[in-house]
C-alpha cells in the first residue's frame, strides 16, 4: 500500500485544528509539514511553533521539510517541535553526510530532497544512510503547480538502485501529485505519496486520501 502524506501547506490554517482531526480520521499515514525561509525558495510558509501545534493534534508521523539554508541551525528545534522525519535539501547543504549524521543521532528519520534539476544518481553512494528520498517533481516554494514529467524516469532510476542495493530508503514523490498521475507514479516505483491540494482541495479528502493510498 502507498504512503499517503497530505501536505498540511495547501490546508485552510484558520481551520488547522479540524484539517488536523480530519486527517487523523482518514487513511493518511503521514503530515507532511513544508518550511520555507524565503532564501532558499521564494515563499515564507510557516515553522517551529505551529509545527509543535500541529505535533500535539496527532499521532501520526511527522514528516518536515526544510525549504531552508543552513538547515543544521534547527535541526534539535524541529526534533523539539516534534519531526519524526527531517528532510534536508541537498541543494541547500554544503555538508550533507554530516547533516544526515546530526539528524539521526537527534533521534529522527533522516530525509533527502532533491530539486527537479537535481540528478538521483548524486546520491547513490549513500542510500543506505538515507530513509526518505524526496524527489521533488515540482520547484519547491509553493503548491498547486503542474508536475514535471521528468520525475517519472527518475523514480524509475533510484527504484533501480534501492532494489539492487537492497536497502529500506522510501521514495517520496513530492508536487503536483493528482488523482490522474498518482497510479504512474507509483508504478514507477515511489513509496510515499505527498499531496496537497489534491488532498485539501477535495470535496471528500477522506475519500481522496482512500483513492491514492489504495494505489
Ligand atoms: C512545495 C511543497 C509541497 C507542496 C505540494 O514546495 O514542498 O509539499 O505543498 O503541494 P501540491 O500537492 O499542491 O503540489
Ligand atoms: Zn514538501
Amino acid at each position: 500500500m502507498t504512503i499517503v502524506a497530505p501536505s498540511l501547506l495547501a490546508s485552510d490554517f484558520l481551520r488547522l485544528g479540524e484539517e488536523s482531526q480530519m486527517l487523523n480520521e482518514s487513511d493518511a499515514d503521514w503530515f507532511h509539514l513544508d518550511v520555507m525561509d524565503g532564501r532558499f525558495v521564494p515563499n515564507i510558509s510557516f515553522g517551529l511553533p505551529v509545527i509543535a501545534a500541529i505535533r500535539k493534534s496527532t499521532t501520526k508521523v511527522c514528516d518536515v521539510h526544510l525549504m531552508i539554508e543552513e538547515p543544521e541551525r534547527y535541526a534539535e528545534d524541529f526534533k523539539k517541535a516534534g519531526a519524526d522525519i527531517l528532510s534536508v535539501h541537498l541543494e541547500a547543504c554544503r555538508h550533507l553526510h554530516r547533516n544526515l549524521q546530526q539528524i539521526k543521532s537527534l533521534g529522527m528519520k533522516a530525509g533527502v530532497a532533491l530539486n527537479p534539476h537535481t540528478p538521483v544518481e548524486s546520491i547513490f553512494d549513500f542510500l543506505d544512510e538515507i530513509d526518505v528520498v524526496c524527489i521533488m517533481s515540482v520547484n519547491p516554494g509553493f503548491g498547486g503547480q503542474k508536475f514535471i514529467h521528468q520525475t517519472i524516469q527518475k523514480i524509475k532510476n533510484l527504484r533501480q538502485r534501492i532494489d539492487a542495493n537492497k536497502v529500506n530508503t522510501l521514495i517520496e514523490i513530492d508536487g503536483g501529485v493528482t488523482l490522474e498521475n498518482a497510479k504512474s507514479i507509483v508504478d514507477a516505483g515511489a513509496h510515499v505519496l505527498v499531496a496537497g491540494n489534491t488532498v485539501f482541495s477535495s470535496p471528500d479528502p477522506i475519500a481522496t486520501i482512500k483513492v491514492l493510498k489504495a494505489l
